[in-house]
């Protein structure tokens, strides 16, 4: 797709709404794009490229884009594949054009791709520039947000922040490229830390490293690589990121992840839930584990600060959807959190156990209460037992 977008700025991202799971994992039931940007300077330059799947329509957009100038940048703020798939592609459509990337990302390149293009490309290093003619470039090295060759630019004349992946979000633009254009809390933010927390939470101090350094700009606009583009009000997005990467929980509520073969581990969670609702928490969620996407269950544990995990014992561990989700937790270095345990075990309970020794090897984690065993189900004279889970979550949640 082609749009006029800033001064000098043409959008050449592609929205993509056949693609069912973003690197073959995460559901994108809403799509998601991949977002290109073209300078038309005095030089001309690219802002990195697409997915190759988008390839025709992109190559279509950048053509028509130039309208005739030759391509003299490319610049590769990101090896992987959803934006550089079309690189090598671009390069050979326009052999006079120039790559301006990271060492890394020249080392990268060479695994992706096997034509050596080093005659022709401008290594891009930490506070490195580049002038195109009205626009001046700044490069700001960020590894690991979210590959190890990462870098962002900064057009200090429009004081234009092209971002990488950091501030990015899945869903597709359908035509709207401004997050002001759009209801972003109400229709995106879910997206948008869905796609953070699973994509790069586990990078929380790159991402912090990266947020410092931006800091220091006067920055008016973020262009990330995915999702809309921010001219307004970019402390929303910006306070969002900072909360992620810190592991810092958004709202002070609970959500409960139950694992549970025949129901009673999550009827004793509803039960639960109610029990935390009556002393006051607003927006307490239960989960089926069994039945909802991890990236989703991912991001919520992000979002809420009280965590309760509620699963039967199956083959003499955790019910297995619940063990992929701790696994997946401390895989994405989550901490920070209140959390409580519920185990199931008709006849040698033992998830519990477990369940703790995964949550404590996680950093600054406090257990509420303590783990309640159900055998089978959820008794009536255990209700004094919820009840008093319910009250050290609450509690906990208040101090
Ligand atoms: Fe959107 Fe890490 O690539």
């Amino acid at each position: 797709m082609l749009q006029k977008l800033l001064n000098d700025y043409l959008y050449l991202g592609q929205d993509d709404d056949r693609l069912a799971l973003f690197e073959n994992v995460y559901p994108i039931p809403r799509g998601v794009s991949y977002n290109a940007y073209l300078l038309l300077d005095e030089q001309t330059a690219l802002l990195d490229t697409v997915d190759a799947s988008q390839a025709p329509a992109f190559l279509d957009a950048l053509r028509e884009g130039l309208a005739g100038r030759p391509l003299d940048y490319v610049i590769v703020h990101h090896m992987e594949p959803d934006h550089a798939g079309t690189l090598m592609m671009t390069l050979r459509q326009y052999p006079e054009a120039k790559a301006v990337m990271t060492k890394k990302a020249q080392q990268m390149f060479a695994q992706f791709f096997d034509e050596d293009i080093s005659a022709r490309v401008v290594t891009a290093a930490e506070n490195g520039t580049l002038v195109t003619g009205r626009h001046s470039f700044r490069f700001l090295t960020a590894p690991m947000v979210h590959w190890p060759e990462v870098m962002v630019s900064f057009d200090e004349t429009d004081g234009i922040l092209f971002s990488a992946d950091a501030f990015g979000t899945f869903g597709s633009l359908h035509g709207a490229l401004y997050a002001d254009q759009l209801d972003f809390e109400r229709d995106w933010l879910d997206d948008a830390r869905r796609y953070h927390t699973n994509i790069v939470g586990k990078y929380g101090a790159p991402v912090q490293a990266l947020l410092k350094k931006a800091s220091a700009l006067p920055i008016r606009v973020i262009a990330p690589l995915h999702g809309p583009i921010w001219r307004e009000n970019l402390g929303v997005f910006i306070g969002k990121l900072d909360q992620w990467s810190r592991y810092e929980p958004e709202d002070n509520t609970a959500v409960i992840f139950t694992g549970s073969v025949y129901g009673h581990t999550h009827a004793a969670a509803l039960r639960l839930a109610a029990l935390l609702t009556d002393r006051g928490l607003r927006g307490v969620r239960v989960y089926d584990t069994s039945k909802t996407d991890l990236s989703v269950l991912v991001a919520e544990a992000f979002r809420a600060r009280a965590l309760v995990f509620a699963a039967a014992t199956y083959n003499n561990g955790i019910f297995t959807p619940v063990e992929t989700l701790l696994t997946d937790l401390a895989a994405h270095d989550l901490q920070n959190r209140v959390f409580a345990v519920i185990e199931n075990g008709s006849w040698a309970p033992n998830s519990g156990k477990l369940m703790l020794e995964r949550l404590n090897a996680l950093k600054c984690m406090t257990q509420a209460g303590e783990t309640l065993t159900l055998r089978s189900a959820l008794k009536p004279a255990q209700e004094t037992a919820l009840a008093a889970l319910a009250d050290a979550i609450a509690n906990a949640l208040q101090a």
